[in-house]
């Protein structure tokens, strides 16, 4: 395989991993465990979003999140937006960049956000115009770039197409979504490969859902063409409001061991992760779906039997 020497880790724990859980999660624990995510070495934590929080009341504190943490040099928080308003707050709360959706399909797009893809692309426009004279990033993400569970399948070539309108106005980051957990090896293989060659000046990130246990191939499948930046959620929490079937992310520290395993290097300590998923399942009260939580690093077991 043709495995890269070092990822970029991208954090979304503390909101996809969190925006759909019924029991308000203080704010001074999402504080600590931002705090916590960014001591672990990662670079890249997407900390909040700026939703309506009357349809997220997880997110309802996005404003104090932003204000309670530590900002450690290097580190990029950033907060997920839908709309210009959230653009707005986000500008206000002082994030480093924004990640603004569309989502591939135009059911989708209709459900989560209450726009028509064109409606969204052009309230992109107005985010741009907004946030980057403030030096706020603007990363666009494709959504349900590998299926839709209203639509069914999303044609590669609707995907080029929105990825080539952000790379338009100027957009060079942009991270293509597997929403609802429906790509496989074979999938991530054909459209980022096509998005690179379509692309080459942009940067993709890979945002991936466990849903149906292909979190990993499809991040090794990735690897194999020259994707480098990956979104994970600390304990493989996570899920989106707008469809039942998204259940969590990959999980950060199952992503993190398995880069330690293969020799890639993410400056993330995987231990550092594990604790904080520790601290968030005790608060949650349940198993979180995470098998480094569960059972430790293959380092950490060695370790213990030579001590032992
Ligand atoms: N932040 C806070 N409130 C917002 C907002 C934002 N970014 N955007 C809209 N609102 C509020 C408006 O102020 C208005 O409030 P009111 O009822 O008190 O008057 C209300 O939402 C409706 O505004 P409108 O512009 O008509 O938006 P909408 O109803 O079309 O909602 C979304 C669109 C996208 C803002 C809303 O559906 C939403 O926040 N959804 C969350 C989806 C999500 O987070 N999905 C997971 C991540 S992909
Ligand atoms: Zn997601």
């Amino acid at each position: 395989m043709n495995l890269p020497d070092r990822i970029t880790v991208v954090e979304v724990g503390p909101r996809d991993g969190l925006q759909m859980e019924k029991v308000f999660i203080p704010t001074g624990l999402k504080i600590e465990v931002i705090n916590c995510l960014s001591a672990s070495g990662l670079r890249c934590i997407e900390a909040t979003s700026f939703v309506n929080p009357k349809v997220i009341p997880q997110m309802a504190d996005s404003d104090e999140v932003m204000r309670g943490i530590d900002r450690r040099p290097g580190v990029t928080y950033s907060a997920l937006i839908l709309n210009v308003k959230g653009a707005q707050r986000a500008i206000a709360a002082q994030v480093g960049a924004v990640r603004f959706v569309v989502c591939a399909s135009e059911a989708y797009n209709q459900k989560n956000m209450n726009m028509s893809i064109a409606q969204s692309l052009a309230a992109l426009e107005t985010v741009i115009a907004l946030c980057v004279p403030q030096g706020i990033r603007v990363e666009p993400a494709v959504s349900v770039a590998f299926g839709c569970p209203f639509e069914g399948d999303v044609p590669e070539q609707r995907v080029l197409e929105l990825a080539g309108a952000c790379a338009a106005l100027g957009l060079r980051h942009i991270c293509i979504a597997d929403t609802v957990g429906l790509a496989s090896p074979l999938s991530v293989r054909r459209l980022m490969s096509a998005l690179r060659e379509a692309l080459p000046t942009c940067v993709f990130a890979l945002h991936l859902h466990d849903t149906r246990g292909l979190g990993l191939a499809n991040v090794l499948a990735a690897m194999d063409v020259g994707v480098t930046v990956f979104e994970s959620s600390l304990g493989g929490l996570g899920g989106c409001p707008t469809t039942k079937v998204a259940t969590g992310n990959i999980s950060t520290e199952d992503l993190v061991n398995m880069c330690d395993e293969l020799g890639i290097a993410t400056d993330v300590d995987v231990e550092v992760i594990r604790r904080t998923s520790a601290k968030l399942q005790s608060f949650l009260g349940r198993p979180l779906p995470s098998h480094v939580l569960v059972a430790g690093t293959r380092r950490a077991l060695f370790s213990q039997l030579a001590d032992a």
